[in-house]
Formats: C-alpha cells, sequence, structure tokens
C-alpha cells in the first residue's frame, strides 16, 4: 500500500495514486479500477474534462464491494476549470454536485481549480484573476460544508499562489503540476513545502500520447544500473523530493509496476537526471495574469 501523507487539512492522501485521463467506457474502467485496486491503490484523480466521472463512479460501486473495501478506503480527486459560464455561488454548487452524482459519493475527497485561467477570458485579461479567486472562495465554501474534505489547485505558479493568499482565507492543501526530469521547478516545490501545500505530479512518465520521456537514453541508462524500469525511475525520481505521483497506467504490469518504488537513486544518478535538458509537454501556466 502507497505512503501517505497528511494534508494540511488535517486529511490523509496517498502519495501514489491512479491518474484516469483516457480511461473510460465501462468495461475498461472496470477493469482498470478492479486490477488498480487490487495492486493497492487507493487515491484515482479524475477531472471534468476527461469525461469519466460517471464510469468511474459506476466502476467504484462495483469493484470496492469485490475488494472487501468501502468509500472512505479511497481518495478521490475531482477538478474543473473556471469558466465565465460559473459566475455565482449556486453555479459552482450545482458543479459540484454532479461529480458527487457522477462519482456516486456524498462528499468528495479532494476538488482542484485544473487551471489558474477561465475559460471564455483571454489569459491576460485582468478579470481572469476575479473569476479565478471567486470559484476560490465558492470551494471554500464547500469545504466549510463537508462536501469536499480539502481544496486544491492546479498548474499553479508561485505568483499565483501568492496573489490567491493575499486575497483569500484558505490555503490550497495541493497543487499538482507537470513535474519530471525534464520540467520541475525547485523554487516551486520549497515555496509549496514551506506553505504547507502538497506538491503532486503529473504526467510523470510523460503522458500517454508521447513515450519519448520513458524512452530517453539517459533514463534509461539510470534504470539499467539500477535494475529497474524506466517507469519506476521516472516516478521514484518524484517521491525522493517528496512530490506525490499519479502516473496513469491501464495494463496490469504497468499498475504493479509503479507501485514497486522502494528503492533509492543515489546522488549522483538523481544529478544525471535533473540535467536531461527541459521540454514541457502540456499546458504552460507562465502566459495566465
Ligand atoms: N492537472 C492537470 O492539468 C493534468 C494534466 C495532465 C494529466 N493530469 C493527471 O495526471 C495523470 C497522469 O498523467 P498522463 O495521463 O499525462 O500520463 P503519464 O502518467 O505521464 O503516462 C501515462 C502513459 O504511461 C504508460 N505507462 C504507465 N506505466 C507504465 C510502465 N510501468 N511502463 C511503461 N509504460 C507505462 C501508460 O500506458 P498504459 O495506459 O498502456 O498502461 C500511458 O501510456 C493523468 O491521467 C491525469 O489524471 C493532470
Amino acid at each position: 500500500m502507497a505512503e501517505e501523507f497528511t494534508l494540511n487539512t488535517g486529511y490523509k492522501i496517498p502519495m501514489i495514486g491512479l491518474g484516469t485521463y483516457l480511461i473510460k467506457g465501462t468495461d475498461f474502467t472496470d477493469k482498470v479500477v478492479d486490477e488498480a485496486l487490487g495492486a493497492g491503490y487507493r487515491l484515482f484523480d479524475t477531472a471534468h474534462m476527461y469525461n469519466n466521472e460517471k464510469y468511474l463512479g459506476a466502476a467504484f460501486k462495483k469493484m470496492l464491494e469485490k475488494h472487501n473495501l468501502k468509500r472512505e478506503d479511497i481518495f478521490i480527486t475531482t477538478k474543473f476549470v473556471p469558466s465565465t459560464d460559473y459566475k455565482t455561488e449556486e453555479d459552482y454548487h450545482k458543479l459540484v454536485q454532479e461529480s458527487l452524482k457522477n462519482l456516486q459519493v456524498d462528499y468528495l475527497d479532494m476538488m482542484l481549480l485544473h487551471w489558474p485561467g477561465v475559460y471564455g477570458l483571454s489569459n491576460r485579461s485582468k478579470d481572469v484573476i476575479t473569476y479565478r479567486h471567486n470559484a476560490w472562495k465558492a470551494l471554500s465554501k464547500f469545504k466549510e460544508q463537508g462536501l469536499i474534505r480539502s481544496i486544491g489547485v492546479s498548474n499553479f505558479l508561485i505568483r499565483h499562489l501568492e496573489e490567491l493568499k493575499k486575497e483569500c482565507e484558505v490555503i490550497p492543501a495541493l497543487n499538482q503540476v507537470e513535474y519530471h526530469p525534464l520540467c520541475f521547478d525547485l523554487e516551486l516545490l520549497d515555496y509549496c513545502k514551506k506553505n504547507g501545500i502538497l506538491l503532486q505530479a503529473y504526467s510523470s512518465l510523460g503522458t500517454s500520447g508521447d513515450r519519448s520521456l520513458r524512452n530517453h537514453s539517459v533514463v534509461k541508462d539510470v534504470a539499467k544500473e539500477l535494475d529497474k524500469s524506466t517507469s519506476q525511475v521516472l516516478l521514484r525520481w518524484a517521491i525522493l523530493r517528496d512530490v506525490a505521483i499519479i502516473p496513469k497506467a491501464s495494463s496490469r504490469d504497468h499498475l504493479v509496476d509503479n507501485m514497486n518504488l522502494d528503492f533509492d537513486i543515489p546522488k549522483n544518478l538523481m544529478d544525471t537526471l535533473d540535467n536531461m535538458g527541459e521540454e514541457r509537454l502540456d499546458w504552460n501556466p507562465h502566459d495566465v495574469i
């Protein structure tokens, strides 16, 4: 079972979870959730935009019972992108209710603002800040009401977090960002640690659409030296810096591989991985005001 971290809300979160982007359809989702629970996964990361909350909710209903587990035994994270379509607290309430209904649960463990920007506005518009903070204040209310146990953000830079801290009462419990040897920000990690925010990596394995990170010659050399898979090396590299991970995997072998991370990476090999170069594979938040 994955090691846990205590969030600034007092709730525990597993350091290893399952990313579920592209996992959808009844049979496929049932199979992956079944195998993931069997392999020890207790955290599932989804989002409105993955269009799979409904499949996951149905799979949890069937598979938790099969594995003799209860709702409280798993941690469910979902997220949404702020939009000009959401203006009032009631709009946000509907959004949260929709996720609760899809996932067939009466509380969410974590809800994230998926992105510091806002659908319907240019990234440079000053209104982005107002919408972002209003979305956060609404989430803070739902947290107070117990609909969501912990709230967090995703793709936030230090300046987005600083602004939020100045204007809003609740500090995020977690910041989920792209984080792998080609894209990492040690200042952000340090800032998060100092402010009690857990940094959680996404696309640790270089995304589903691109195998170049998993096949990178430097990662392959390190993996060979440690007698591990390249995926295990990439994941352990994050955990060794206290960064939580949510690799997406759908085959049994991958699911099991990604849970077996109890090994060390010596400093010289950590340095080698740190110096592979730079490449961002997903969203770039630097453009967002
Ligand atoms: N907040 C955000 O903006 C954001 C953005 C992107 C992603 N995310 C979250 O982060 C999760 C992970 O990121 P990601 O989906 O971009 O992909 P990823 O975890 O970087 O990579 C997934 C790919 O790696 C393969 N894989 C997994 N384990 C492997 C292993 N042991 N050996 C070889 N290949 C392996 C998977 O194959 P199989 O599926 O065939 O097993 C899949 O093709 C997402 O699912 C999502 O939950 C969040």
